[in-house]
């Protein structure tokens, strides 16, 4: 199982989102140097043995790694009964909870919303209707209620295989997909974005409140404001836009956050995949757009909108891959791309009000060998007048992290004129290090991370979260402290301590939390304590949330039958004490599906989770998975009905009897 290296599937889409695609940085960075780990444990050198650390520069890895797991000790501090990992076409939570669907792909939005039939969908009818693949989630209480909220949900991408009838055929034994139809791609224009849904809890069960003023769709194509850096550079003037400041649209939405002041923040992660057409090789942005993949051509959106066509708009896509703000108070704000957060793939957003009163963000680029940044206001958070807030994230300092043999970090500033950020290097203001945010960085030395995607800042134990999906791609010469394996399949947890827990702060220290993979397997090399069971263990990390108490709950996202004998799922993982590293199996998501958009309401007493693209999956998926496509799905979850596909939703979980998720 330490070779999985993921097959992927048939259908573009979803190859997209494997990630899959060859690696963008092609810097000599060094992963701290391509120096073969003097140590391969951190963990080991933190529990201060001096004879441990003697023996991590000798001793095969595999050996220091037994030797992690037969001190660990405590049992879970999560007294849910585990969930048994496996393979089948529903999900399944612990005992004594209840998961409901709250709502799918194509509920109606509105009180006037149509009728959800797959093989009606009309862009219009979209527009009125849940949109598909479901990511990040974001509560925000109303009037401080953990009853009553407005739930915001990004819809990462579309899968037109598993949504659309008739496109797909099976040619002696060979999958084939038709060309899209405008209208088609008009469906999936629309059922990207975001969704903003009023929701209640009546007589014990969480609903929709459909004819709530608040509820709203964000698709592909509703007009966004750049603001920040980058607002107004030539290098984002469009034919449609001569400003340089009006946008339509956002995509591939993937994880978010929500900001002391209630908005949600929402990351443009694949966003080269929607970019057809061709660049000449000598173009000013050439080098710019090949960091990031584009023209990637996986949508086929440029067949009918020039915009998407590089030859023809080439600055369009210097107005995606950036991190976006909203304000789900107000149903008519424009949805603002914060461009002083840098552009990137974007992943999460997740905040904190430092010591000083500086709001904090942390931010994963996901690609193999992409970097963990953070952004620190200029200005302070004001709890008492949330206008003053609402335009924070223009001014502040964007940094990227390098990480240190050692165990200490260093937060590096991207500002233009400092270090090799000037004209010398192609950098003529901050607008230009926004815009190659990839690129300032390379040249800061940035550590080449295992895909960050999401993390999070804990309030109640003062770290930081790190989720590191994976990456096959790093080579025995390529690993590093904070990247210690080759061919890195299941991925790694770091946990980040700000200095002095400021967390503005620009050093820190840091050690792995845990290792991911079946501990069982030697070579694998994980490091789960030896209190987790078959069933606690996870590979995979992607999303996390944590509860308000403190405790880290991970959501992952390419577990499969070949991968790792399981589906994606929610995992329970103690951070400390003798319990730290013991992870638990609490919920498992459907055959093909990821699990996203972990958040729990502030009294701990609800806990939303997103099913993202049931039915889905490559040869991975085995039996299970076959070629799935909407005629022949590996689960019509969540309806199981013969004339409805699979549609990714959104599920609500509260205890039976009442109570906290988890006590
Ligand atoms: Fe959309 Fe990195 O997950
Ligand atoms: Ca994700
Ligand atoms: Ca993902």
């Amino acid at each position: 199982m330490n070779d999985h290296v993921s097959q992927p599937s048939p259908f573009r889409t979803s190859q997209l989102e494997e990630a899959d695609s060859a690696p963008r940085n092609r810097t000599g960075n060094p992963t701290m140097g391509e120096i073969i780990s003097a140590r391969f444990s951190r963990r080991g050198f933190l529990r201060g043995s001096l004879a441990v650390t003697a023996i991590a520069a000798t001793v095969s890895p595999i050996a220091l790694i037994t030797a992690d797991n037969a001190r660990a000790a405590g049992g879970s501090s999560f007294t849910f009964d585990e969930v048994e990992a496996g393979v089948d076409d529903k999900h399944h939570v612990a005992a004594g909870y209840d998961a409901d669907i709250l709502i799918r792909w194509g509920d109606g939005l509105f009180a006037d919303a149509p009728e959800f039939d797959p093989t009606k969908q009309t862009a219009d009818t979209q527009r009125r209707q849940f949109g598909y693949n479901s990511d990040y989630i974001g509560y925000i209480p109303l009037d401080g209620s953990s009853e009553h909220g407005l739930l915001v949900v990004n819809h990462e991408y579309t899968n037109p295989h598993l949504m659309f009838p008739g496109i797909v055929s099976v040619v002696e034994g060979k999958i084939e997909q038709k060309p899209l139809t405008k209208e088609q791609v008009d469906v999936e224009i629309a059922a990207h974005g975001m969704s903003v849904a009023e929701i209640q809890k009546v007589d014990g069960k969480w609903q929709l409140v459909k004819d709530s003023k608040s509820n709203r769709r964000i698709t592909a194509d509703t007009e966004m404001l750049v603001t920040g850096p980058a607002a107004g550079s030539d290098r984002l003037k469009t034919n449609a836009d001569a400003t340089g400041t009006k946008v339509l649209g956002t995509v591939n939405n993937c994880a978010g956050g929500i900001t002391p002041w209630g908005t949600v923040m929402s990351g443009e992660e694949n966003f080269h995949g929607y970019f057809g057409g061709e660049l000449a090789a000598d173009h000013p942005e050439a080098a710019n757009y090949e960091r990031l993949g584009i023209p990637d051509g996986t949508y086929e959106w440029a067949n009918f909108y020039d915009r998407f066509d590089v030859s023809k708009e080439p600055n369009e896509p210097n107005r995606f891959g950036w991190m976006i703000e909203i304000d789900p108070s107000d149903p008519n704000s424009v949805p603002k791309k914060r461009t002083a957060l840098g552009r990137m793939k974007h992943e999460g957003a997740e905040s904190i009000v430092a010591k000083n009163g500086r709001v904090v963000l942390y931010q994963g680029d996901d690609e193999r060998f992409d970097y963990v940044y953070k952004f620190v206001t200029a200005g302070t958070f004001n709890p008492s007048d949330r206008a003053a807030n609402m335009n924070l994230l223009d001014e502040g300092t964007l940094y990227v992290a390098k990480f240190a043999e050692d165990g200490t970090m260093q937060w590096l500033p991207l500002v233009f004129g400092e270090g090799p950020l000037t004209a010398e290097n192609g950098f003529n203001s901050q607008a230009d290090v926004v815009i190659e945010t990839r690129r300032a960085a390379d040249l800061l030395g940035a550590t080449k991370m295992d895909r960050p995607e999401d993390i999070q800042p804990n309030a109640i134990n003062g770290k930081v979260y790190v989720m590191l999906t994976n990456n096959t791609n790093r080579k025995d010469d390529q690993i590093d402290a904070a990247n210690p394996r080759a061919k890195n399949a299941f991925g790694h947890i770091i946990e980040i301590a700000e200095a002095d827990g400021d967390f503005s702060a620009t050093s820190g220290k840091w050690e792995i939390l845990v290792k991911c993979g079946d501990p069982a397997v030697a070579e694998v090399g994980a490091t789960f304590s030896t209190e987790t069971t078959k069933n606690g263990w996870f590979g995979m990390p992607d999303n996390c949330a944590i509860d308000n108490a403190g405790r880290l709950w991970v959501s992952t996202d390419g577990n499969s039958p070949k991968a790792t004998g399981r589906t994606d799922g929610l995992w329970a993982v103690d951070t400390e004490g003798d319990a730290r590293a013991t992870s638990k199996l609490f919920f498992r998501v459907p055959v093909g599906a990821e699990m996203c958009g972990p958040i729990f309401t502030p009294n701990d007493e609800t806990l939303f989770l997103a099913v993202q693209h049931p039915a889905d999956g490559g040869e991975d998926w085995g039996a299970f998975g076959r070629r799935s496509y909407y005629e022949d799905p590996s689960t019509r979850w969540p309806d199981f009905k013969n004339d409805m596909p699979a549609r990714p939703s959104v599920v609500v979980i509260t205890k039976q009897g009442g109570g906290k998720i988890a006590a």
